[in-house]
């Protein structure tokens, strides 16, 4: 049987902002399964970004339950959500927020040497890592030095790093055009894949939506 990673049941939250209550997320529940992709659709605004923030542990929510690798999310100290986010979780945004003065090679081994590893293996597995996503020959560019899509192909590789059980990812080709678009994507479906991890996407893009194996819509389909 297929291990459950993430139940929410019921999940509900508001901001408060100038006396108005803006209700983003009623009574959302899902379940996550291992080797799931699931995609998360909804217009801009509908809460996609909150929901991922909670499901990645950053951000709290005011009633409904979350489960995590079987623990009660609200059982969970501050240091417990780290250590899991830590371990379990790799996260990719839209913008790519890479170091500008690293190269891609020490851009995707950051994660590695902050968790202990030292420089020669940390190096080694990225290259191997960049490698997988066809940037081997530029591993040592910086950033400003790489196509759109090759920078988002490296943020993805850093936030692979680690092997992470499940991998949260917001509009992660929001900022690309269509081709370059389809692109990253086939790198990160085939890199996924491969190591059977779970992901959540939020996408606006309904053909990259439609090749996951589940699909949420969110927020107000009436407008
Ligand atoms: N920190 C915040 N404080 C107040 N309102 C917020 C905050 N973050 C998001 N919102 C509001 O919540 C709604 C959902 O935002 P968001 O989750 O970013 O949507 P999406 O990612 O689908 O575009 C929006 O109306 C937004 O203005
Ligand atoms: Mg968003």
């Amino acid at each position: 049987m297929l291990k459950s990673l993430i139940e929410a049941n019921n999940i509900c939250k508001s901001y408060h902002q100038g006396g108005v209550e803006i209700e983003v997320l009623k009574n959302f529940s899902m379940q996550l399964l291992e080797g799931d992709f699931l995609a998360i659709t909804g217009q801009s605004g509908s809460g996609k970004t909150t929901l991922l923030n909670i499901l990645g542990l950053i951000d709290n929510f005011d009633s409904g339950s979350l489960n995590y690798l079987g623990h009660n999310v609200l059982n969970m100290s501050e240091i417990d959500k780290d250590k899991t986010r830590m371990t379990n979780l790799g996260f990719v945004y839209q913008s790519n927020n890479l170091f500008d003065d690293f190269t891609a090679k020490e851009n995707v081994a950051l994660p590695l040497l902050l968790s202990g590893v030292t420089k020669k293996l940390a190096f080694k597995k990225s290259e191997d890592c960049l490698a997988q996503f066809d940037l081997s020959t530029r591993c040592n560019h910086i950033p400003k030095d790489l196509s759109a899509g090759e920078q988002q192909r490296v943020a993805i590789a850093r936030a692979i790093i680690l092997k992470p059980t499940i991998i949260i990812a917001d509009e992660p080709t929001g900022n690309l055009d269509i081709d370059t678009s389809r692109s990253v994507f086939d790198y990160f479906m085939r890199y996924t894949k491969k190591n059977n991890c779970a992901v959540i996407m939020a996408t606006h893009n309904d053909k990259l939506a439609k090749l996951a194996n589940k699909r949420i819509i969110i927020g107000n389909n009436d407008e």
